[in-house]
C-alpha cells in the first residue's frame, strides 16, 4: 500500500526531509498521489512537516489509545469498564446511550475522534482524530441533588491533578471549569445530570472531558487558535494520550471517594487554582453587559463579583470574560 511505503521511506530518512519527487521517483507513482497519500497519512494520525524546497519530514507517529492498559489501572470505581470507539459522535451521548437500561456507576467512554463533540452554552468542541484526549464518564454520587452541581468545580480541581501528574505542569482554571494554561484553554469540561422521569430526581451525572494533546494550529483554524494551546504547543514532553487517560481516571476516582465529604480542601486548592480570582470580568446578560471584578469563590464554588456601582453577587452560572485570557483586554 502506498501509505506504508511512504511511511517506511520517511522512516528511514531518520531527522532529513524527502522530497515529494525523490519519493514519487522511488516508488514509482505520480506526485500527486505522494500529496494524496500524505494528506491520508496526517488524516491517520501521522505528523508529516512539509517544507516547500525541502520535502516531507515524519515528526510523529499516530499515538494508540491501549485500553488494556487503562483496564488494569485498579481504580476503586472509576474506569472499572473502559469503552473505547475509533469514531463517535460524542463520548458524553455514547454514556446516555449505554445507559438506557442499566447504569453503571464509573463507565468510561473514549473516542480517537467525535463528529459532534459538545461544550458549554450549546458550543461545538472541535474533536480531531488522533489530536485530543475525549472521554466521558459516568458517575452516581452519594450526596444532595444540591450537592451535585459542585462536581463541575471539584473535576476541574481533579483535571489540574491529573495534568500536573501526568506532564509535570499545573494549569489554571478559569472559573468555572475551563483550564488554562500560557491564557489559552487547554481543556473543557462538559458536566450533564440525568433526571429520573418519574421522579425528577438524579439518574446519574456525565463527566465530559477533552483536553488538547497534539493539535497544531492548523488543526485549530484561525478562528481557535488565538484562544486555544495543546499540550505538545506548550511543553517539550508530552505524555501519551493512555498515560494521560490514566492519571484522569486515578484523579476521578479520587474525586468520587472524596465526593463530597473532602469539601474544604477541593475549595481551597480550587481557590490556588483559579485564575479568574481578583480579575475584572465582563458578564454578558440579558439585560446587557456587566462589568465587575471577581472578588472570590464562595462555599458553593459560586464566583463572587463586585460590580462596577459597588454591589457584590454571586456567580452560579454564565460566560464571564476574563481580562488577561482568551485574548479579552
Ligand atoms: C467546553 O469547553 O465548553 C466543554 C467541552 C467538553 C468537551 C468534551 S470532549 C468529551 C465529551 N464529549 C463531548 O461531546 N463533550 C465532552
Amino acid at each position: 500500500m502506498l501509505k506504508d511505503d511512504i511511511i517506511k521511506l520517511l522512516e528511514s530518512g531518520e531527522s532529513s526531509y524527502l522530497s515529494g519527487q525523490r519519493i514519487s521517483e522511488q516508488l514509482g507513482v505520480s506526485r500527486a498521489a505522494v500529496w494524496k497519500a500524505v494528506e491520508a497519512l496526517r488524516k491517520d494520525g501521522y505528523e508529516i512537516d512539509s517544507r516547500s524546497n525541502r520535502g516531507y519530514h515524519l515528526v510523529r507517529t499516530p499515538d494508540v489509545i491501549d485500553v488494556n492498559t487503562l483496564l488494569h489501572l485498579g481504580t476503586r470505581q472509576i474506569g472499572r469498564r473502559v469503552l473505547y470507539f475509533d469514531t463517535l459522535d460524542s463520548t458524553n451521548n455514547e454514556i446516555k446511550r449505554q445507559s438506557i437500561d442499566r447504569v453503571e456507576n464509573g463507565l468510561t467512554v473514549i473516542a480517537d475522534c467525535q463528529t459532534g463533540g459538545r461544550g458549554r452554552r450549546g458550543r461545538s468542541f472541535l474533536s480531531p482524530a488522533g489530536k485530543g484526549l475525549y472521554l466521558s464518564i459516568l458517575m452516581q454520587p452519594q450526596c444532595s441533588a444540591e450537592q451535585i452541581s459542585m462536581l463541575t468545580a471539584w473535576s476541574a480541581v481533579a483535571l489540574c491533578d491529573a495534568i500536573e501528574n501526568a506532564c509535570g505542569v499545573r494549569p489554571g482554571i478559569k472559573w468555572p471549569n475551563d483550564l488554562v494554561l500560557h491564557e489559552k484553554k487547554l481543556c473543557g469540561v462538559l458536566t450533564e445530570l440525568e433526571l429520573e422521569a418519574e421522579t425528577g430526581l438524579p439518574r446519574y451525572v456525565v463527566v465530559g472531558i477533552g483536553i488538547n494533546v497534539f493539535q497544531t494550529a492548523q488543526d485549530f483554524g484561525p478562528e481557535v487558535a488565538p484562544i486555544a494551546i495543546s499540550l505538545s504547543q506548550a511543553l517539550d514532553t508530552v505524555p501519551g494520550r493512555t498515560a494521560l487517560a490514566c492519571e484522569i481516571l486515578r484523579s476521578m476516582d479520587n474525586l468520587y471517594r472524596d465526593f463530597p465529604q473532602a469539601r474544604e480542601r477541593y475549595l481551597e486548592q480550587y481557590r490556588r487554582d483559579c485564575l479568574t480570582l481578583g480579575k475584572s470580568i465582563s458578564v454578558v446578560r440579558p439585560s446587557g453587559t456587566q462589568n465587575g471584578l471577581a472578588t472570590g469563590v464562595n462555599e458553593d464554588f459560586a464566583l463572587t463579583v463586585r460590580w462596577e456601582n459597588g454591589t457584590e453577587e454571586p456567580l452560579s452560572a454564565g460566560e464571564v470574560s476574563v481580562r488577561g485570557l482568551y485574548g479579552y483586554v
